[in-house]
């Protein structure tokens, strides 16, 4: 039988605290693995045949950190999206980004412009970076466009429905098949709150810097296994 793949995979990377605290390190040594595991993962992802993979770099609420660690995350973004990602682009890797522009830093959405440019014709796998991402901003946010939209003449509200609702979203993406959370925290954090109807849920207690491809094989064969009725008897 053909393997069931997911489409679009969310991951909801938790754990870089903890995982470091473990080993006697900063927090931020949590984030530098993480955002190594992160590009393996990606390639990993693709060799699957997974088209597109969403990940949670940064939410609007983790503004509330120490500013401390704020800014090394910032920094490790900039420095990802520069030097790292080098490996992404010759892996054919598309990047786009979902979340408020407002709030970052003008270096930060430089760095992100870049690299949405560069990969902008790559083929292989969409990368969706969520970076000062929230899921009810952005389902608000959708909803602004939209009565900016019916306020200009240039939609009818007839016309809005739960598919072309997808197009007011940062990014007009497939619903999310399969989420998965490291570090045994069972919540949805406000990450792709629309996106999330029918998803599969995937818990597990590993940190996200040991969150190897291992581990990734491990949850898309509980993907497999799981049975998906959308509502309907099967
Ligand atoms: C996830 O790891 C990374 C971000 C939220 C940026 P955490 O930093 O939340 O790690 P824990 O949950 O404190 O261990
Ligand atoms: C969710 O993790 C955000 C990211 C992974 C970027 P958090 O660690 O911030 O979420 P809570 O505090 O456990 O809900
Ligand atoms: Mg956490």
């Amino acid at each position: 039988m053909e393997k069931m793949i997911p489409k679009h995979v969310a991951i909801i990377m938790d754990g870089n605290g903890r995982w470091a605290k473990q080993r006697g390190l900063k927090r931020s040594e949590g984030h530098l693995k993480g955002s190594l595991v992160l590009e393996d993962l990606v390639v990993h992802a693709k060799k699957r045949g997974i088209s597109m993979l969403s990940v949670y770099a940064f939410s609007t609420d983790n503004f509330k950190r120490p500013k401390e660690e704020v800014d090394y995350l910032m920094n490790l973004f900039i420095k990802m999206f520069t030097t790292k990602f080098k490996r992404l682009m010759k892996e054919n890797v598309k990047v786009v980004f979902s979340g408020r522009r407002e709030g970052l830093k003008a270096n930060v959405l430089k760095a992100m412009d870049q690299i949405v440019e560069k990969t902008t014709d790559n083929t292989a796998i969409t990368l969706n970076i969520c970076l000062n991402y929230g899921g009810q901003e952005e389902i608000v946010d959708a909803v602004n466009k939209i009565v900016k939209d019916v306020k200009c003449g240039n939609l009818s509200l007839d016309t809005i429905d739960k598919h072309s609702f997808y197009h007011y979203l940062y990014q007009d993406l497939p619903p999310v098949d399969f989420l998965i959370r490291t570090s045994g925290e069972q919540r949805v954090s406000n990450f792709m709150l629309y996106q999330m109807s029918y998803s599969e849920l995937y818990f597990t207690n590993t940190f996200f810097p040991d969150f190897d491809e291992e581990q990734f094989d491990i949850a898309l064969a509980e993907y497999e296994r799981r049975n998906r009725t959308f509502g309907e008897v099967k």
